[in-house]
């Protein structure tokens, strides 16, 4: 299997209730690990262009209060197939239809205040993580 890089996001719900080492923990334990993170408070126009692809759906406006009503932690994740990986370690977008012991599962309260986010995609991938972490310094934290 090939390592790769995912982006991840430990989403103001659960910074919010105290969750960001159980979800770490998770990840770690899931077999990813944390190449880069930090703590961000998202703007209205960086929620607004993360979540585009979503701008005609209905959940859009509350999905962007949702994500810049507090902090959140970004992450770079780093491990064997880690884009699939972490979305198996997260769970259904649906927490109520989330598998025992995922993120979703543990943390997240209903299916927009799902505890985080994860990279659908090799290309989504490195999007997400070029919007959030610059090159160098990524390369600084690189191991
Ligand atoms: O995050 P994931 O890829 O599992 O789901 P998505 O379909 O790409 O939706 C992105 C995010 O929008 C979800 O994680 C939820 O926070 C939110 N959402 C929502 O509020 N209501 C829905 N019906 C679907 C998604
Ligand atoms: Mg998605």
């Amino acid at each position: 299997m090939a390592i790769e890089r995912t982006f991840s996001i430990v989403k103001p719900d659960a910074v919010a209730n105290n969750k960001i080492g159980t979800v770490v923990a998770t990840l770690e334990a899931g077999g990813l690990k944390i190449l880069a993170q930090k703590m961000i408070r998202m703007t209205e126009a960086q929620a607004k262009e993360f979540y585009a692809v979503h701008k005609e759906r209905p959940f859009y406006g509350d999905l962007v209060k949702f994500m810049t009503e507090g902090p959140c932690v970004v992450q770079v994740l780093e491990g064997d197939n880690a884009i699939a990986r972490n979305r198996e370690i997260m769970g259904a977008t649906n927490p109520a239809e989330a598998a025992e012991g995922t993120i979703r599962k543990l943390v997240g309260t209903n299916i927009e205040r799902n505890a985080c986010h994860g990279s659908d995609a090799a290309d989504t991938a490195k999007v997400e993580i070029g919007f959030f972490f610059g090159g160098a310094e990524l390369a600084a934290l690189s191991r």
